[in-house]
């Protein structure tokens, strides 16, 4: 915490001076303060200068209570504490440190290194949280074994976890409980894991391929017992699948999953003992919806790929981190596209994508999914490092095919287990089992911004020839003014007048071909070709770039109907809607009537119509563009014109298809046993996206509907559904009770109440303001608990834009008051909850300046952050 914190650089990389043979760890845990007591086992690393000094991480909040060197103690005059760094006399041969620390868990507030979260104990390491524990070499490349003794009050932490497999357990005559755990894997301290508490468990087993037998067990409150199934059967199939698709087997004796409810992020993959946030791992028909089955799924897919990816092969420093979190989400992507609907999936990832990591890309923080830079890695865990770090990893899987890239996975695993890596390895893998050269491509890697595509067509009748050409262009991002063209698989077909795709020479049974671009701009010939075809163009969202392709509303009209690939006719009526609204939002914004192009509601009658389709992929079509990606796409974001525009065209669709609605609703309104298995949820999405367009057109007989609906569901998608249409299309006393009966329902439930706070700080009527403060004021909210946080500052910041930039400021104040205060008690969070005020270029001037102000005054604060410091002045500069 500092005014000018150091900028850290890539190319400054030195292997470490020292390693660490093996680490053994004693907790003794007491609720008023936690002693620490390691012993590291080092040694010169004969690969580095001699001489140097011996230099541990440790944050200012550990205090030291001892260190020896080869059994002497060491006086404070023979070392030196700066910052996060301790420093010790080199040493020319391999030396014992002995170190004893005192931490306090309970006032960890950051939630990183050892904290308390409802009465449990438990850490989050990655990145640079093992030094809030005790000193140690607190980076990636210095791998070790560790042995953990903890100690804690039998009878309040009988459950005492840690890494690797457990070797004795024992209660003292002091009523303590001492537990030993020994991980015979080498790994880095960001993966070191510990958890006490007095917690309840599920226990399964899995065979792996070479027979050996795994226990699984799945860790929790004792209340929430009931809420483990799906997380273990997503654990067993997430072990199956990379047994079958990757050839990876796991490889220890247990492994663990704990639920905690005070947490940064999503989950951590902690060797042999993930914790995760309770939103990724809890589910239950009645109190989780489809969505949130479907990422616990995910989730526990990610975390326990790592283990591969990520774990025995891990990253050599920070600026790596996209070797594991890109590769990793692209293996949970394609995991959950085989347990469900691929086009389902494609289509989400790639919207996200669209919205949020191309505005992430264009904004003050715009950097490579490899960066060259950075001040606070916690800020790097971005969009880009995770989902375009996944698309890059995909391309490499569409040029090299799937044998191709299976063989350079496998020689990646084999040649790097065990070791610390670059995303350089990665990708000389990869060329070195399939002998191709991928120079080009890792200019991904290294340059930012979302490339521009621009495609032009020429028919030649005569000739019979149709040329296509393909421009690129990646615009400047803060510190790079100059691109390179990048190499993007370009997946297109032809199709013919009756919508058939044409039989390329080189394409697939859907007739896709992925031509290879190159160079900043190319053109490719098609010989043969008897008359004009349309273009399908980048299928399957073949490559992260923003296609500029002029199509009229008629040729998106016959792609909706004909298009084979799943994504491009769903892009193709998205590309039409979006097309529909900017005209909206332009009349709204000239204050002139407005008036919706028809065709966008034959597209729709005629989606409503195709019972032969996935009704997930006809919700998904029907759903329009939402107000981020109109927002990504505006050159000045006009946030009162896009909600003008949507509503209005929400309401006339609604209008006009309201029967149609109705009666889908009424075919699929299924009152069976809940299942999240993917046909169900398909159904349920589409009945309810039925009745929302239903209530939008003013129908009472929706609105009893969705009353009926909120009032006697089964599960939580359905009520959910119910309460969100109650609230936002119901008369006012339906709206209060319907809210106030659903919180005396749930109120025991957190993971409700974050859906129930999240649902009313996105409430756009008038007051909403005054609202949202009051949630904050409700019992129910925590603001120690980054779930409550995300829900109410998070849910009002990202789903009510005409409030949050409402004109009068206050929006903007209310965000910047809540960071000052986060800034202290937790500033990973702080950090993240900015990111909205960072993107005031794209907003009218009366808006930058009053977003500007709210950052200078969050600047002004003194003791910033380091990774408040890099978000807000990155994005003033
Ligand atoms: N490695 C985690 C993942 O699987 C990310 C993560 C979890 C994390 N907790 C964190 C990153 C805290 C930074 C800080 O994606
Ligand atoms: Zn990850």
């Amino acid at each position: 915490m500092s005014n000018q914190p150091e900028v850290i650089y890539l190319k400054d990389y030195q292997v470490p001076s020292y390693l660490v043979k093996s680490v053994s760890l004693e907790f003794q845990l007491h609720e008023t303060h936690t002693r620490v007591k390691s012993q590291l086992a080092m040694a010169p690393n004969p690969k580095a200068a001699e001489n140097q000094p011996v230099v541990l991480h440790g944050h200012p909040d550990v205090t030291l209570v001892s260190v020896r060197c080869e059994g002497e103690s060491l006086t404070s005059s023979d070392y030196s504490r700066d910052g996060e760094l301790l420093s010790l006399p080199a040493q020319s041969s391999d030396f014992v440190l002995d170190i004893e620390v005192d931490i306090d868990p309970a006032a960890n507030t950051a939630l990183e290194g050892l904290y308390q979260s409802d009465g449990m104990y438990c850490t989050q390491c990655e990145a640079e949280g093992f030094r809030r524990i005790t000193f140690f070499p607190d980076r990636p490349d210095v791998m070790t074994s560790f042995t953990t003794i903890i100690e804690a009050d039998a009878e309040k932490y009988p459950v005492l976890l840690s890494n690797g497999n457990l070797v004795s357990s024992e209660v003292l005559s002091s009523g303590r409980k001492r537990v030993t755990w020994v991980d015979p894997h080498l790994k880095p301290a960001y993966l070191f894991a510990l958890v006490a508490g007095d917690l309840a468990k599920i226990e399964d087993t899995f065979v792996t391929m070479s027979g050996r037998k795994v226990a699984l067990e799945i860790f929790a409150e004792r209340k929430d017992l009931d809420k483990l199934d799906h997380a273990m059967a997503s654990l067993k199939n997430a072990m199956k699948w990379d047994e079958e698709v990757y050839g990876r087997e796991y490889d220890l004796d247990i492994y663990m999953i704990v639920a905690v409810d005070f947490f940064n992020m999503g989950a951590m993959e902690n060797k042999g003992l993930n914790i995760f946030n309770t939103s990724c791992v809890l589910a239950n028909p009645k109190t989780t919806t489809d969505t949130g089955f479907q990422r616990v799924e995910a989730v526990v897919a990610h975390e326990y790929f790592h283990n591969w990816s990520g774990n025995r092969v891990t990253c050599r420093d920070w600026f790596q981190l996209s070797l594991k979190e890109g590769f990793t989400v692209f293996r949970d992507a394609e995991f959950s596209a085989d347990m469900n609907s691929r086009t389902v999936k494609r289509v989400e990832d790639v919207s996200l994508l669209r919205t949020a990591q191309f505005a992430e890309d264009a904004g003050p923080m715009s950097h490579p999914i490899r960066p060259d830079s950075f001040i606070e890695i916690s800020n790097f865990y971005t969009l880009t490092v995770y989902e375009k770090g996944a698309e890059v990893v995909r391309m490499l899987h569409t040029l090299l095919g799937p044998e191709g890239f299976r063989k350079g996975t496998d020689l990646y695993f084999d040649r790097h287990d065990g070791q610390a890596v670059t995303t350089e390895d990665f990708v000389a893998a990869l060329e070195d089992a399939t002998g191709k050269d991928l120079t080009l491509f890792k200019r991904w890697y290294s340059q930012a911004g979302t490339p521009e595509i621009t495609v032009s067509e020429a028919y030649d009748a005569a000739n019979e020839t149709y040329r296509l050409t393909i421009a690129q262009q990646t615009p400047a991002t803060p510190g790079q003014e100059q691109k390179l063209p990048v190499v993007i698989p370009f997946a297109m077909a032809l199709l013919d007048a009756q919508g058939q795709a044409l039989a390329l020479e080189g394409a697939n049974d859907e007739g896709t071909l992925v031509l290879e671009v190159t160079e900043a701009e190319q053109t490719f010939e098609f010989n043969g070709i008897k008359a004009q075809p349309v273009l399908s163009a980048l299928r399957g969202f073949s490559a992260p770039v923003k296609l500029k392709l002029d199509r009229d509303r008629d040729t998106l009209m016959f792609l909706a109907k004909h298009d084979q690939d799943g994504f491009a006719k769903w892009d193709a009526v998205q590309s039409l809607a979006v097309g529909v609204l900017q005209d909206l939002v332009a009349a709204s914004q000239k204050g002139e009537a407005l008036a919706l192009d028809e065709r966008l509601i034959e597209a729709y009658r005629a989606v409503l119509a195709d019972e032969s389709a996935d009704p997930a992929m006809r919700a998904l079509i029907l759903a329009l563009p939402t107000p981020a990606y109109l927002a990504e796409l505006a050159t000045e974001i006009d946030v009162d014109a896009i909600d003008a525009a949507r509503t209005f065209a929400q309401e006339t669709i609604g209008k006009a298809l309201v029967d149609e609605c109705l009666a889908t609703y009424q075919t699929l309104d299924w009152k069976g046993e809940y299942s999240p298995a993917a046909d169900h949820v398909a159904k349920r999405s589409l009945k309810n996206l039925c009745l929302s367009l239903a209530c939008a057109a003013g129908s009472d007989k929706a609105i009893a509907l969705a009353s009926e609906q909120y009032q006697s569901a089964n599960n939580m998608t359905d009520q959910m559904a119910g309460l969100s249409l109650l609230v936002k299309y119901g008369s006012q006393s339906q709206r209060d009770e319907s809210l106030a009966s659903f919180y005396d329902q749930w109120q025991q439930e957190s993971l409700v109440v974050n859906q129930w706070f999240m649902l009313q700080a996105a409430e756009s009527k008038e007051g909403a303001i005054e609202r949202v403060k009051a949630l904050t004021e409700h019992p129910a909210f925590d603001a120690k608990n980054p779930n409550k946080l995300r829900a109410v500052l998070g849910g009002f910041c990202a789903n009510n834009p005409v409030n949050f930039h409402k004109l009068d400021g206050s929006g903007y104040a209310f965000l910047a008051d809540w960071i000052i205060e986060l800034n202290h008690s937790n500033p990973q969070v702080a950090s993240r909850m900015l990111t909205p005020l960072t993107r005031w270029k794209k907003y009218s001037a009366a808006r930058q300046d009053l977003m500007k102000a709210e950052l200078n005054r969050i600047l002004a604060v003194e003791g910033l952050s380091t990774d408040v410091y890099e978000v807000v002045t990155k994005s003033l500069a």
